[in-house]
């Protein structure tokens, strides 16, 4: 600059100003999270094609945290250009990335030749970057002539020894805006970013050109697919246990039926959830893995039953069942509330699911330990087991009908006809 007389300078800092002001650009703001971006669209003559130059400028929170914005209507396929400060460094990371859905997005590699990095700076405490995309923009990603972009942010992470691999927290904020980028034709000469213009909003459009023709009611695929998986895993399978361990007549039949019903359920809505998913995470692959028990647990049920009725003995069957059933109540329904979190339920959703599956466990804990009493109330009575099954056969045949609901239930628990003989 001291090589400079001060007139030049002056008329360099008017043309700057200038350039600034003459390139219209579409500009959005995000006042709560004190973070704009600012985009235009440039014809290349030599590619023959659009460029897109992106500013992003916010104001760090005391961590730091990050702020992305990206090039597309959702995350899974968007371009993503992600801005983080290394707090040792001090320095500006830029991350260019993409996500396959909702998942942490992934560092692109080799996007050089597509990516240029104009400017990345601290200052003042501002983080400022400035990219340009090569051919980024083309008039097929317009939605009734506009352009759609994400954004979304986490002001809590704090980067250490950064770099662009960086992992990321979840956004704290996040949106979409349609950008009218047909406003920018005034100056295609001028190659540079736009620079921001305090927190205005200009070019963006209020209304989303797409809502009408996606009606998100309430009844969405991921809604139903709770709703099922709670009435199956926390209502029917409790129940269906509940009931193989009550002191009732038809404790085997209603037992059966349940886990029957509850597992149809679970197996088609499970089904087709994996069938739609696109990445695995921890609710996935619990959720898969008891899907997968099931089939053993229903196979052990059914085998377990066809050989007491013969040899009126537990086998190796009746334990599996027994064991793998306690523990497909127990994930089942543990994963319910492993779903209402990745979900974001709130504090007290996760409470209150919390309390319910604990009344849950410890009912049927109760359960369990008033069929044990009862068990050894029998055995005080002196009958050696086999005859009391002989009596209670001898018995169950008189009355007729009942036959297989008692056969099961009566090897450990007492029904009203066998105290009633006894
Ligand atoms: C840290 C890794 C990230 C994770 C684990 C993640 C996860 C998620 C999840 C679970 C949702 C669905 C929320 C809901 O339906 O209520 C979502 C939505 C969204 N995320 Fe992310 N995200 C991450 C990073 C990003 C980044 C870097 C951006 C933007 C640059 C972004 C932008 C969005 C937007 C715009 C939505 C709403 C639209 C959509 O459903 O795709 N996310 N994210
Ligand atoms: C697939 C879903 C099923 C689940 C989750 C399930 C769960 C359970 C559980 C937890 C118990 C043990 C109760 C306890 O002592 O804690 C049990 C017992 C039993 N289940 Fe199932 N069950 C299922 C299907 C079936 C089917 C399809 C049958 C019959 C065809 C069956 C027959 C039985 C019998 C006979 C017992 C008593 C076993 C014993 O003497 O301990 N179950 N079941
Ligand atoms: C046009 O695009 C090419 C790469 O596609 C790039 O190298 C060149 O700098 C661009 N021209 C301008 C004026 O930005
Ligand atoms: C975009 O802006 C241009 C010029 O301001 C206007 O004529 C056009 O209607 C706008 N397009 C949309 C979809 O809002």
């Amino acid at each position: 600059m001291a090589l400079l007389h001060t007139p030049t300078a002056l008329v360099y800092a008017v043309l700057l100003l200038l350039s600034s002001t003459l390139v219209a650009s579409i500009q959005y703001c995000h006042t709560g999270a004190d973070f704009c971006f600012a985009a235009t669209q440039q014809h290349n003559t030599s590619s023959d094609s659009h460029d897109v130059y992106l500013t992003i400028s916010a104001t760090p929170s005391r961590n730091g945290g990050w702020i992305g914005v990206g090039f597309g209507r959702e995350m899974k396929g968007s371009l993503m250009f992600i801005i983080y400060e290394d707090r040792e460094s001090r320095s500006l990371i830029t991350s260019v990335r993409s996500a396959s859905g909702h998942v942490m997005p992934k560092v692109l590699e080799d996007v050089e030749d597509q990516v240029s990095v104009l400017q990345a700076t601290v200052s003042d405490n501002k983080y400022l970057a400035e990219f340009i995309c090569y051919s980024c923009w083309s008039p097929d990603v317009e939605v009734k002539g506009l352009s759609p972009y994400i954004f979304a942010g986490n002001r809590e992470q704090s980067f250490h020894s950064a770099d662009k691999y960086s992992s990321l927290m979840y956004h704290e904020f996040k949106g979409k805006v349609w950008g009218n980028m047909t406003v920018d034709t005034e100056d295609t000469t001028e190659n540079s970013a736009p620079s921001i213009q305090g927190d205005e909003i200009i070019g963006i459009a209020s209304d989303s050109p797409d809502s009408p023709k996606k009606p998100k009611g309430f009844f969405t695929p991921v809604r139903v697919h709770g709703t099922i998986m709670t009435i199956s895993f926390m209502g029917l399978y409790f129940a269906g246990s509940v009931a193989i361990r009550s002191p009732v007549v038809r404790a085997f039949k209603y037992h059966w039926m349940i886990q029957a019903g509850a597992s149809v359920l679970a197996l088609g809505n499970g089904l087709y959830m994996f069938l739609r998913s696109t990445h695995f995470g921890p609710h996935k692959i619990i959720g898969l893995t008891i899907l997968c028990s099931l089939i053993i647990q229903a196979a052990a049920g059914y085998k377990h039953h066809i050989d007491f009725v013969k040899i009126r003995r537990q086998t190796i069957f009746t334990l599996v069942h027994r064991w793998l059933g306690r523990g497909i109540l127990l994930f089942g329904t543990m994963n319910v509330g492993v779903g209402m979190y990745y979900r974001k339920w709130s504090t007290l959703g996760l409470f209150t699911w919390f309390v319910i599956w604990c009344i849950e466990i410890a009912g049927y804990g109760y359960v369990l330990l008033q069929h044990q009493r009862r068990q050894s109330q029998q055995r005080g009575h002196a009958i050696p087991k086999e005859d009391l099954e002989e009596i209670a056969d001898a018995e169950v045949f008189d009355i007729g009908g009942d036959l297989d609901d008692d056969e099961d239930g009566v090897e450990d628990s007492v029904h009203p006809h066998t105290l009633f003989l006894t």
